[in-house]
């Protein structure tokens, strides 16, 4: 990784820097010919992932980004010339939390004057359903702060995250399980022709979040839609099949089925569910192509089959 101290290189600060997506902003922008450089956010510098990236020639800072914490934010945006935003819903399962601390960062950022607010931002499910999907909120309480990010005035960018590759590896009620010795059954509530932008994010998340930095045809005002590969679910679970050399089939099961197969409590449970469902009837993106923001990447992006060569499945496939 080449990060540079110069100051005359542009100061980029990194909310999530230990993350997946913040972390892969660091490894795309450090893969550049340009130099920048990087300030990464942290509730711990002394963690071993902050540990690393501090040797490697990212500032870190430590910093709780909540509410109260406003004056503390400011201070770690200034100077920045561009700050990469992400909010983790998961962490606490609040989305009026979730809204608020997104929205004050968006305030620390205009406070500061930032140059570019890049900001990894989710449909709001809601809205694009007309209400038959009311319930995924760690969708739309990020299509809330991208709402409150376009009406700040701030030069803003969303740079839209995909479904995570490995959320068939590692989520209860999401991964294959066996059904009997040498089959495995992955079963959802929804068809297996449903499309979705599949991304391996530590890989190649960062890789959109540089081309919204260097790309002309990017900048202010835009979105970009990342995907390493669009692909349906059905093919998803062929190649797997193929690549393991595991008979591997899909079912299709009732919602109540799939929400207790889950193990989640309820609310969770059908927060996953309508946000399949969702994907399934309205599309990830809301029916918009990924084409565009895939044109002026720097490298190609890991399709699914590359990320299934790549991962172990021994703990999976058992
Ligand atoms: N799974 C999917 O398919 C999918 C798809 C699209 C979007 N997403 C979204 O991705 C988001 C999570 O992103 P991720 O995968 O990069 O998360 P992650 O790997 O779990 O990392 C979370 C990062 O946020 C930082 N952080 C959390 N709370 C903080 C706070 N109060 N102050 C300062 N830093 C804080 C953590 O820093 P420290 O712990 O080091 O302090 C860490 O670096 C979620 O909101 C989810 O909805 C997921
Ligand atoms: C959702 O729709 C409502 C009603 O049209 C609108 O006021 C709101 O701004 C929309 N929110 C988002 C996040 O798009």
């Amino acid at each position: 990784m080449t990060i540079t101290q110069d100051s005359s290189a542009p100061l980029v600060v990194v909310v999530g820097v230990t993350g997946n997506q913040g972390g892969s902003v660091v490894k795309a922008l450090s893969e550049s010919d340009k130099s920048y450089r990087i300030r990464g956010l942290t509730r711990d510098t002394t963690k071993p992932t902050a540990r690393a990236l501090a040797a490697a020639g990212v500032q870190l800072v430590a910093v709780a980004l909540t509410s109260e914490n406003a004056a503390a934010a400011r201070e770690a945006f200034k100077a920045a010339d561009i700050v990469f935003v992400v909010t983790n819903y998961w962490e606490h399962l609040d989305v009026n939390r979730e809204v608020a601390e997104g929205k004050m960062l968006i305030d620390a950022a205009k406070a500061v004057g930032i140059g570019l607010f890049i900001w990894s931002g989710l449909e709001s499910i809601i809205n694009v359903s007309h209400g038959k999907y009311p319930n995924v909120h760690h969708f739309n309480g990020k299509g809330e702060i991208t709402e409150y990010g376009r009406q700040s005035g701030i030069p803003f960018v969303n740079v839209q995250s995909g479904w995570y590759a490995v959320n068939f590896w590692k989520l209860d009620g999401m991964k294959p399980t066996r059904v009997e010795d040498g089959t495995y059954v992955l079963a959802l509530p929804v068809g297996p022709q449903t499309l979705l932008p599949v991304i391996d994010t530590p890989n190649d998340y960062g890789l959109f979040v540089r081309e919204a930095i260097e790309s002309p045809e990017f900048g202010p005002g835009s979105e970009v839609l990342t995907s390493g590969e669009d692909i349906t679910i059905g093919d998803m679970i062929s190649q797997l099949a193929e690549i393991t050399g595991k008979k591997i089939v899909y079912a299709r099961i009732s919602d109540g089925d799939f929400m207790t197969a889950t193990g989640l409590p309820h609310r969770i449970a059908l927060e996953v569910l309508e946000s399949l469902k969702y994907h399934e009837e309205c599309g990830y993106y809301a029916g918009k192509t990924t084409a565009d923001s895939r044109r002026h990447l720097a490298r190609p992006t890991r399709t699914w089959s590359d990320f299934v060569r790549s991962t172990d499945w021994s703990s999976v496939l058992v």
